[in-house]
């Protein structure tokens, strides 16, 4: 089947082809430059330019699949969660073309789309679910923080969840504080790479509890205490580098810690790991040595399918359709508070 995906929970308005498996396009207008003005992500202004962008992106990602309208079999979008109108304008934009094109239209779960996504393979882009296994897996993003028990495709069960910020957030809250731009994620990432990561201990926020939740709310306001005792660290570039190194140490302590425990208690062979902060240079590094250590596998979502994007819409979309789930009404609504 082909299959048009769009994806639009937050900041990207992306638009990709998957036709058997395979992506044929994925196309990306990212929203940063607009929202990084304001520190974080403005949602009216998310949605405003969302529909500014669909269909200029939409056309693209057509052209480049080399796939007209006509060709299409569904039309898949994300349902939630995410920001209401920023959801509303993809959903909305995809009902339309499935009616128009008298074609299935499919709401897809944001998260259960990260959860499958690194079972993307990428060059050339496509599914890999031959080799798909049970694992422990982990999804980190700007918006949420979970651990989830996969036993097969399409059967999951959130271990535990962030009970305050997420991961990205503390990413980007921390960053705000150090006056980084937003998303201050990708440049901690960069910054760390020079800086010591033993320099400033501060806190791990649930290491040694005995469950699977995250918290990173108090992390963030030590992070916020610290700079305000040493209001002059952040002019100095490499205690600012240190800082860096410092707080990405203590997050990516806690999710490899708390991931790779949650896999050896529940006797998994597999980890993956999908959301924006999977990107993060030391969180697939020291993964990728505690997994090795505990003999566990590793499967990181390739960067380019970790941060949002429609071709992880796309892919989870046709192999909800092969299994006779996912199809809604035109009138279905969005569910920006869809739990997993
Ligand atoms: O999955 P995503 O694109 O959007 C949500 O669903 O939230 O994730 C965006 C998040 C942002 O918080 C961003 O700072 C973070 O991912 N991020 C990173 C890196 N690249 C993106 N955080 C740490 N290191 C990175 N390299
Ligand atoms: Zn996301």
């Amino acid at each position: 089947m082909t299959l048009l995906a769009i994806e639009t929970s937050c900041d990207e308005t992306s638009t990709a082809v998957v036709r058997g498996g395979c992506v044929l396009s994925n196309v990306t207008s990212s929203q940063t430059a607009i929202h990084a003005e304001y520190g974080g992500v403005v949602p009216e202004l998310a949605a405003r330019e969302h529909l500014r962008n669909l269909i200029p992106v939409t056309k693209q990602a057509l052209r480049e699949a080399n796939v007209t309208p006509a060709e299409l079999d569904a039309v898949a979008a994300t349902r939630g969660p995410g920001l209401p109108n920023a959801l509303l304008a993809g959903l909305k934009m995809a009902t339309a073309l499935a009616f128009s094109l008298r074609k299935p239209i499919l709401g897809i779960h944001h998260h259960e789309a990260h959860l499958y996504s690194p079972w993307i393979l990428t060059d050339p882009p496509r599914a890999d679910f031959e080799q798909f296994e049970p694992s422990v897996s982990l999804i980190v993003s700007g918006g949420h923080t979970l651990l989830v028990l996969v036993e097969e495709i399409f059967r999951h069960r959130v271990l535990g969840s962030t009970l305050d910020d997420a991961a990205g957030e503390c990413f980007d809250k921390t960053g705000k504080l150090m006056g980084l731009a937003y998303p201050a994620g990708p440049e901690i990432d960069r910054l760390a790479a020079t800086g010591n990561p033993k320099a400033y201990p501060f806190p791990r926020p649930l290491l040694n509890e005995p469950n699977d939740d995250f918290s990173f709310a108090g992390l963030k306001t030590s992070v916020r205490y610290f700079l305000e005792k040493n209001p002059t660290l952040a002019d100095d570039p490499q205690k600012l580098r240190d800082v860096c190194a410092s707080v990405q140490a203590a997050i990516v302590d806690v999710l490899v810690t708390k991931t790779v425990r949650a896999a050896r208690r529940l006797g998994r062979r597999c980890v993956t790991v999908s959301g924006g902060v999977a990107c993060n240079s030391a969180l697939r590094r020291q993964l990728a040595s505690a997994c090795q250590e505990a003999g566990l596998k590793l499967r990181l979502s390739d960067r380019k399918f970790s941060t949002d994007n429609a071709a992880m819409i796309g892919i989870l979309a046709e192999r909800k359709w092969m299994a006779g789930l996912a199809e809604i009404s035109v009138d279905a609504e969005i569910e920006p508070s869809w739990a997993l």
